[in-house]
């Protein structure tokens, strides 16, 4: 096997109160890209479509996670990749971590699969430090293993994948500016309130707890951010209506995407999913802002061969 087409997903990021460490991948939202090996040693990046994107590879986040793959293997292989661009950058779905991480999981069927998925989501973290200027891995890990997926750890990487309830759906509505995840990084408060730690650690533990016992009831009263929400929902024009029209329309919970602009909405069935997109969705429409807007199952593998 010399090449490899695969879907790259889109991902949801902090998952309301799992800021940095909690993520879910996408099904029906992602990039294409393809991935050969090449006779000379190294990364070229030959082709890049739906996006302006520079084609040199230590300044592409999946240039810089192939060369960290590189960098561990010390032999001589090359690669050529192609990106088809679907995601659109500073949506907040994870435009640069499906880049980095459809990257290094195709390398890594090419090259028989000598990495484990915690050391493809170290290489991928590259391309994060690279695209925000810091190497979060809550958007890499979910795509990678795919499924809710929570950093444990930083230092050193410990990764879990979380299960998902099957009739767990997403909607993510995309309002038509860009926030860059930079940007909406240096809004936040570098310290917290252990009054306001105790209800995050409350919800994240609900949240976890509720996945694992597919509880509905229980995830729809962990979906709060008592930390980042107030801080970076500012930034994004119709927050709060497009929030609370997606509850009224059922959803068990919504908040901002990653770092946004991005809406999500978790909800029981994909019936009441789509529900919430249309109400999201006539929300944007009242208010003249341009929007695209998404309903997905929680992809439970991440990347895959197309
Ligand atoms: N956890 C990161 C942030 C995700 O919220 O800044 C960025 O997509």
């Amino acid at each position: 096997m010399n090449e490899l087409k695969i879907f790259a997903p889109a991902t949801i990021a902090n998952v309301s109160c799992g800021f940095d460490v909690l993520g879910l991948c996408l099904d029906t939202v992602g990039d294409e890209m393809i991935v050969r090996k090449i006779p000379e040693s190294g990364i070229r990046i030959s082709k890049i479509t739906g996006q302006h994107l520079p084609l040199e590879v230590e300044k592409n986040v999946a240039g810089v996670a192939a060369l960290a793959m590189l960098e561990r293997l010390n032999s001589e292989v090359g690669f050529e990749i192609e990106i088809h661009k679907k995601i659109k950058a500073g949506s907040g779905i994870g435009s640069s971590a499906a880049s980095a991480a459809g990257t290094v999981w195709a390398m890594n069927e090419l090259l028989e699969r000598p990495f484990d998925a915690t050391e493809l989501v170290a290489f991928a973290m590259k391309g994060e430090l690279l695209a925000s200027g810091t190497a979060h891995a809550d958007n890499v890990a979910p795509a990678l293993l795919g499924g809710f997926t929570l950093i444990r750890s930083y230092e050193p990487l410990d990764i879990i994948k979380i299960p998902s309830p099957d009739q767990l759906y997403a909607t993510v509505i995309h309002p038509q500016i860009e926030v860059k995840t930079s940007d909406a990084r240096s809004v936040l408060k570098q310290s917290i309130s252990l009054q306001k730690s105790i209800v995050q650690i409350g919800n994240l533990g609900g949240l976890i707890s509720g996945l694992y016992t597919a509880d509905y009831n229980l995830i729809s009263r962990s979906l709060h951010d008592e930390i980042v929400e107030p801080l970076r929902s500012i930034l994004i024009p119709g927050f709060d209506e497009v929030k609370q029209n997606a509850i009224q329309a059922g959803a068990l919970g919504a908040g901002i995407s990653g770092s946004g602009p991005s809406i999500f909405a978790l909800s029981k069935g994909k019936a009441t999913a789509e529900k919430v997109a249309k109400s999201m969705s006539e929300t944007y429409q009242n208010l003249n802002i341009d929007f695209d807007v998404h309903v997905s199952n929680i992809n439970t593998k991440g990347c895959r061969i197309l």
